[in-house]
């Protein structure tokens, strides 16, 4: 079976990418430099799947050492690339760490692919790339708008060079997928989320402060245009997400690609308000939930949401897990990570 690399391959999304490749029969290596992940990850990889992937220890910022891993590994067939920083915040403090960790090491894998033989490659994007889309759902063919941080510009600029690179590159294949906001753990709770400090996102927030972790969740506005007031995202279980990696490196294996670069949405198709995740936190957890309205967080958008028909579509993917499962399952791992 075809060998496939993973950078991040411990993190949050990557793990559980790596789970759904392993299950799929693929030999899986991950790079993975864990500044954002643990080693124990791969004994979770390893309880789900009865199988441990390769794996190294390397910052990708280390070109030599990419060079090197390369060399070693010269029969990989394809890349899910997930190796990046993603605090949104952290990244208007210390926009040249944001661009050095998430531009070079994109370059260095992409030119590393150049010289192979055959290459495929998958890039993790992200909705952001959208900012505050004029129509919803929002499809592919939506304008990219100008980046509200330096972490949502490295990830246009990520989709640029893949563009560019691709154009004068007959020998590789992209994808880059757009995920929506990923929550939720795998149901065997051996892998999930492990934020790092503070958490920024939501989900992670509700389950640490229902375990005690933190006191309250704050509630970041109630006074936008929607049903509540409060904004309006499309959260999506990682479990599907993880699925549709598989799915979209399967596309470009089997040379089933319609352009030699495509984008897609990955989301449910479905808005749900802030207040609606605490109701359904809530609901499959039995716990009231300590929130209070606060005022607006800079540099939110009102309401994103997919259209997911392209997903649909072309690679015969859509999600089958609801927003309930993914917050049972958060809260389970909360836990078991807590407990
Ligand atoms: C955020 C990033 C986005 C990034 C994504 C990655 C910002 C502005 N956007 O998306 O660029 O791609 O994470 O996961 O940081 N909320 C609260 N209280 C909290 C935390 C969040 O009310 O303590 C609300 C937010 O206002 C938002 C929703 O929950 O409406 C989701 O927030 P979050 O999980 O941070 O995701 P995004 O802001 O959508």
């Amino acid at each position: 079976m075809d060998k496939i690399l993973v950078t991040g391959g411990l993190g949050f999304i990557g793990s559980h990418t790596v789970v759904e490749l392993q299950n799929e029969g693929y030999e899986v290596v991950i790079i993975d430099d864990l500044s954002n992940s643990s080693i124990k990850v791969l004994d979770g990889i390893t309880a789900i799947t009865g199988k441990t992937p390769l794996f190294e220890k390397l910052d990708l910022k280390d070109k030599a050492g990419v060079e090197t891993f390369f060399a070693k590994h010269n029969d990989v067939k394809g890349v899910i690339h997930f190796a990046a920083s993603k605090a949104v915040g952290e990244s208007v403090n210390e926009p040249l760490l944001y661009y050095e960790n998430n531009i070079n090491t994109l370059v260095y894998v992409l030119k590393e692919l150049k010289k192979l033989p055959e290459a495929n490659f998958i890039f993790s994007s992200s909705c952001t790339v959208y900012g505050q889309a004029d129509e919803l759902p929002i499809t592919e063919n939506a304008p990219v708008k100008k980046a509200e941080s330096p972490y949502g510009n490295t990830k246009q600029i990520g989709e640029e060079i893949i563009v560019d690179t691709c154009k004068v590159s007959e020998n590789l294949k992209a994808i880059a997928l757009r995920y929506f906001n990923p929550i939720g753990a795998h149901e065997s709770v051996n892998i999930g989320e492990l934020p790092i400090g503070v958490p920024q996102n939501l989900v992670p927030f509700i389950t640490q402060t229902a375990i005690g972790l933190r006191e309250q969740l704050s509630v970041f506005g109630d006074d936008y245009p929607t049903s509540d007031g409060t904004c309006v995202r499309d959260y999506i279980h990682v479990v599907d997400l993880a699925k549709a990696h598989v799915i979209a490196l399967k596309r470009l294996l089997e040379n089933k690609n319609k352009a030699n670069y495509e984008t897609f949405n990955l989301g449910t198709g479905k808005g749900s308000s802030v207040l609606e995740v605490v109701q359904s936190f809530e609901r499959v957890s039995g716990e009231k939930l300590n929130y209070k309205i606060v005022g607006r967080r800079e540099g939110d958008v009102v309401s994103a949401y997919a259209d997911t028909n392209k997903a649909k579509d072309e690679l015969g993917w859509k999600t089958e897990l609801t927003l309930d499962d993914a917050m049972l399952s958060a809260w389970k791992w909360e836990q078991k990570v807590r407990g």
